[in-house]
């Protein structure tokens, strides 16, 4: 879509809402002829960010029928620079990334959850062959945790707001553009999915919903690179049709923006059959929500189900990840019946705890 025309469709949508729409729903709505997945929404970014109310009943019937969706158009952003960015930061020296290890993988350092997680190099056939790096919303520690005076959340409260750590090489071009870009990343992700929680609170007339989401002490971006493999092993086989799988099928938690730049290989669940979901390429993010998140939103939309297949390159990709804030009362759904996660946790600091638990055994 070009330029002049988003700019029309900004101004004009207000005026036109009770005029006639097919010319806005042929763009945003694509023919069936573009295969099993021409019909999901591509929203231009703009329009999320703006509250344009004419998008919400695209975002609503695209969760609802697919579980996903675009955002496309993204003024001034190239995610391929982005992926030079990754590539560059994951072919620097293993000595140079040790500095940026959690500390357990390396214990001099004191980031537990924030910076670089190496793959399990020895065991390539299983599922966590990848390497990642985690970025949050932190760039200073909060106020240092006094053990004597406070209780086991808030000592969870503090973990979470774990500072981020950035590369430094003798590069310092490098060093600052990664930042510069990744910061800036990051934050185009929440933005994108902030919008997006407004817009499914105002079509499902949810209006205390965005409420949940207002601190976002645990939202992650994780730079993956999953290397290509060596060889193969039976427990990379779907259990649900034989494909051999790079990710296993799965449901996410939270609200999710993802970049898959133009690496094919991720299928998402439809009517009981995966099917390739077309790339997000150079400008656009695919978004979806989690099992949390939709319990919360009385399974008014899907939690897509999906995977990556194996493929015969090495596969890059960015996921985000937008949780409820650390107080955010996540065991009632919206309508006030008890979620899932509401038979074990109050709070989604809870929830949390035990989330961070797996990543210290698994990374993630
Ligand atoms: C993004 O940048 C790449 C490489 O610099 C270029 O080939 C591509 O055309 C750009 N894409 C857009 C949408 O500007």
């Amino acid at each position: 879509m070009s330029k002049t025309v988003l700019f029309v469709l900004g101004i004009l949508v207000p005026v036109t809402a009770f005029l006639d729409l097919s010319t806005i729903i042929e763009k945003l709505w694509p023919q069936e002829s573009d295969g099993v997945f021409g019909p999901v929404a591509r929203i231009p970014y703009h329009d999320l960010l703006n509250d344009n109310l004419y998008i919400d009943p695209f975002v609503l019937r695209s969760m609802q029928e697919y579980g996903f969706f675009y955002v496309v158009d993204i003024p001034g952003y190239n995610a391929s620079i982005e992926l030079d960015y990754m590539k560059e930061f994951f072919s620097l020296d293993e000595k140079v990334k040790d500095k940026l290890a959690i500390k357990r993988h390396n214990p001099d350092n004191i980031n537990a959850y924030r910076g670089y997680c190496p793959g399990l190099n020895d065991v390539e056939s299983t599922l966590q062959f990848k390497n990642v790096f985690n970025i949050g919303p932190h760039e200073t520690r909060a106020p240092f945790y006094d053990e004597t005076e406070d209780s086991a959340l808030e000592k969870l409260r503090y973990d979470c707001q774990e500072a981020n750590v950035w590369p430094d090489t003798d590069d310092c071009v490098f060093d600052k553009g990664f930042k510069e870009v990744f910061q800036g990343g990051f934050e185009l992700r929440r933005g994108i999915a902030r919008a997006f929680v407004r817009s499914i609170s105002r079509a499902l007339k949810y209006p205390d919903l965005p409420s949940l989401f207002t601190e976002d002490e645990f939202s992650a971006m994780g730079l993956r690179k999953y290397p290509a493999r060596q060889m193969k092993n039976t427990n990379m086989y779907s259990d649900f049709d034989g494909e051999l799988l790079r990710e296993l099928e799965h449901i996410d938690s939270t609200v999710t923006v993802l970049s898959t730049f133009h690496n094919e290989g991720l299928q998402m669940l439809y009517k009981n059959e995966y099917w390739d979901a077309p790339v997000s390429g150079d400008n656009a993010f695919i978004v979806n929500i989690g099992k949390l998140v939709d319990d919360i939103i009385d399974n008014k939309m899907l939690s897509v189900r999906h995977r990556v297949l194996e493929v015969d390159f090495t596969r890059y990709s960015i996921t985000y990840f937008l949780g409820p804030s650390f107080d955010a009362d996540i065991s009632k759904s919206m309508t006030g019946w008890i979620t899932e996660a509401g038979h074990k946790y109050q709070v989604f600091g809870e929830w949390i705890k035990d989330y961070l638990g797996a990543i210290e055994l698994f990374y993630y």
